[in-house]
């Protein structure tokens, strides 16, 4: 029975069916069908030999889930509805949900994991590895897992800026394979649509679009790593506040939600809208459930729309309150550096990628005191994370210290 029988090919399936080498590495732009291939590449390689272990790692459950475990139950989903019968069988997985390991007929295993730290990674041994995202992946993680590879490991990722694969993961048995999006006959046209949308932006357009690795030089917050699109943040995320920036037509108006959870800074945005005006920004608020008593901290270059705001937003029976953001000569780069301070942890959108990928120190301009500061733009999202986070610092600061004046 040929088990590659329920697969079309892609360039990058037939590169790790043809490939020797013991590590292939996939570079490449989103949807050029990297994680999709290689889980089809695996679950071919899985049927060869029983008993194999197959181990996918990810940065933490919560990607792995929304990404790579969701789209091997999407491909053995499609076996199932399209293939013949006679090949059904083989391809039956009994998934146990508690390892997260989905155990083939042949009693070979595949599992997906992700790992603490390197010496959470120097548990088991495994006959295949997949490093799904593996900028999201600690190098030291990483080397333990793959030392501990007999057969083959694979790895894919975006290339926001060069990282430890580019430098260490070269030399004979490592072969590199690049693609994007147009080397993926499946990829649905609506999301090339939306990679085209971006042409412009060239910082992304490079990564994303074409593939090519970012360049990362002089960018401020590398200090991030991405929850998938749409994710909920954590339940237990403390010393909640939110950050809005004002925008109207050539900049967007953008709300964040951030707070603390488990030694990390949380963000989602939760809006990005151009052209709003202030009673539209408190009907859209209205309908978010935000806390009963939540301070949005809102840029102070606009106390009238900040009046405003909270004038509309009585109407609508809410109970939240826009106040100004802390300002002060050296607010920004002290904003700025307070990010810096935490690994950040955010949902990803198109629009703080980007923003992630361009918001740089300037290489021209320093402060009065010779100290580099960041170039204005890029950093609608960034600013809201600032006000967010800095007033709400401070407000606490003043609380502690007893001069707290409300508001
Ligand atoms: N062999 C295939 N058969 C059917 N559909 C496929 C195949 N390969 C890719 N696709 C489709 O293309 C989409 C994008 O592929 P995939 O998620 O593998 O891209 P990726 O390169 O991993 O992207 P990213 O860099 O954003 O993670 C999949 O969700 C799936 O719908
Ligand atoms: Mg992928």
């Amino acid at each position: 029975m040929n088990a590659r029988a329920p697969f079309q090919m892609t360039p990058i399936l037939y590169t790790n069916l043809t490939s020797k080498a013991d590590t292939i590495i996939h570079q490449g732009g989103t949807s050029s069908g990297k994680t999709y291939s290689n889980l089809q590449y695996f679950l071919i390689r899985a049927l060869e030999k029983p008993r194999q272990k197959i181990t996918v790692a990810g940065q933490d459950i919560p990607n792995l889930k929304s990404g790579s475990i969701s789209d091997l139950e999407t491909i053995l989903y499609d076996i199932h509805s399209k293939i013949d019968p006679a090949l059904k069988k083989i391809f039956e997985t009994r998934y146990n949900s508690t390892d997260k390991k989905h155990y083939l007929c042949n009693g070979t295993y595949i599992e997906f994991k992700s790992y603490d730290n390197w010496q959470d990674a120097k548990n088991g041994k495994r006959d295949y590895l997949f490093a799904n995202e593996l900028n999201g992946i600690d190098y030291k993680i990483f080397e333990q897992l793959h030392i501990r590879t007999s057969k083959q490991t694979i790895v894919d990722f975006n290339a926001d800026g060069p990282f430890y694969a580019h430098e260490k993961l070269n030399g004979d048995g490592y072969q590199w394979c690049f693609s994007n999006y147009k080397d993926n006959p499946f990829v649905n046209p609506n999301i090339v649509k939306k990679i085209l949308s971006r042409i412009n932006d060239k910082a992304w357009f490079d990564v994303y679009g074409l593939g090519k690795t970012g360049q990362s030089a002089g960018v401020i917050f590398k200090n991030v790593t991405w929850l998938k699109e749409g994710a909920e943040l954590p339940e237990g995320l403390k010393q909640i506040s939110y950050g809005l920036d004002f925008g109207y037509v050539n900049d967007p108006t953008v709300l964040v939600k951030t707070g603390y959870y488990d030694g990390a800074l949380y963000g989602k945005v939760l809006l990005y809208e151009h052209s709003l005006t202030n009673p539209e920004i408190a009907a859209k608020l209205a309908k978010m459930p935000l806390e009963v008593n939540a301070r949005i901290y809102c840029d102070s270059a606009e106390p009238k729309s900040i009046k405003e705001l909270n004038n509309e937003t009585r109407k609508h029976s809410r109970y939240y309150k826009f106040v100004e953001a802390v300002k002060g000569t050296d607010s920004v780069r002290n904003g700025v550096n307070h990010l810096l301070e935490l690994p950040m942890r955010l949902v990803y959108c198109d629009e703080w990628k980007s923003e992630q990928l361009n918001y740089k120190w300037s290489d021209k301009k320093t402060d009065r005191n010779g100290r580099k500061i960041p170039v204005d733009n890029y950093n609608h999202i960034w600013d809201s994370m600032r006000y967010a986070r800095s007033s709400f610092i401070h407000k606490s600061k003043n609380k502690l210290l007893g001069f707290a004046k409300g508001g």
